[in-house]
């Protein structure tokens, strides 16, 4: 009975930024749950990634696009209801970092980071919201982020939009509970990941970060696993508005 409840076998999962990072972990982890899962990119390495999956005998799909672009992510959409039929999952992970002081921050920068960490998160939750309240249940997964809480430095956009996912989380768990639908988030700590590329090698700040973190290591998109299936299955029935972090305790310290 227990064992059941966790079961994912066969869901329909959309995961955007499967590509790499906590996306490709995400993904994986589904796949090896025995689920069939809709990459969402625009990186050139998906085709070869989702390739790779297939020759592991899991049924993964690529469908390719700008999520920053509206009308691109109704296509991408169609796109996975032609492949898979459905959608029971959707994980929103795709993601970008633009890093300037706030007296200095492009506008370019700041629609960018808006319309693909925000905005693409609220269109995709909306299209597969619809789709699920047909099918009478769904699971809808965001990405949060520790700045979800906390503002960062020389980031405003990432900030704003994080801060965002979390208000967006609760209010669409609302909207939808009594549809059959969960809306939760996930909040990574701080993972070793290309996003993270510039910070890394900001050794004072690496080094500030590392100390807070009580397990005492970054993570990594293999830590993104066991949240996003519990998320997916129907042991999180009742789990509704949730943000949980990710973070080897950093938010607790
Ligand atoms: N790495 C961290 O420490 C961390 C912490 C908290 C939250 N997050 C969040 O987790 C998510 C994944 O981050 P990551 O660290 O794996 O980053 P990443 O840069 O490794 O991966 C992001 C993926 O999103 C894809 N993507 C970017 N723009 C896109 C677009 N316009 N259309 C389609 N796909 C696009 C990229 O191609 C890439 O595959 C993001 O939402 C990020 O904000 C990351």
């Amino acid at each position: 009975m227990i064992n059941s409840m966790f079961d994912v076998t066969g869901k329909r999962v959309i995961v955007t930024g499967g590509a790499q990072g906590l996306g490709y972990g995400m993904a994986e982890g589904f796949l090896e749950s025995g689920c069939e899962v809709v990459l969402m990119d625009i990186s050139d390495k998906l085709d070869k990634v989702v390739n790779e999956f297939c020759e592991k005998g899991y049924k993964a799909h690529a469908v390719k696009g700008n999520l920053g672009d509206r009308p691109s992510i109704q296509k991408m959409f169609d796109e996975a209801m032609n492949i898979m039929g459905g959608v029971d999952v959707l994980v929103t992970a795709a993601g970008i970092q633009r890093r300037h002081r706030s007296d200095v921050f492009p506008m370019e920068d700041w629609d960018a980071v808006i319309a693909i960490n925000l905005e693409s998160v609220f269109i995709l939750g909306q299209l597969c919201a619809k789709r699920m309240i047909e099918q009478g249940k769904g699971k809808i997964i965001n990405i949060a982020s520790m700045n979800t809480w906390f503002g960062g430095i020389n980031i405003p956009a990432y900030a704003a939009a994080k801060g965002g996912i979390g208000q967006l989380t609760k209010c669409m768990a609302n909207d939808l509970a009594a549809l059959g639908i969960n809306v939760n988030a996930i909040a990574p700590g701080y993972m070793a990941t290309d996003m993270n590329e510039k910070l890394l090698k900001d050794e004072n700040r690496t080094k500030e970060i590392s100390e807070r973190i009580p397990v005492k290591r970054w993570g990594t998109p293999n830590d993104m696993k066991g949240t996003a299936l519990f998320l997916a299955s129907a042991a999180s029935d009742y789990l509704s508005g949730a943000i949980i972090p990710v973070d080897g305790g950093y938010l607790c310290r």
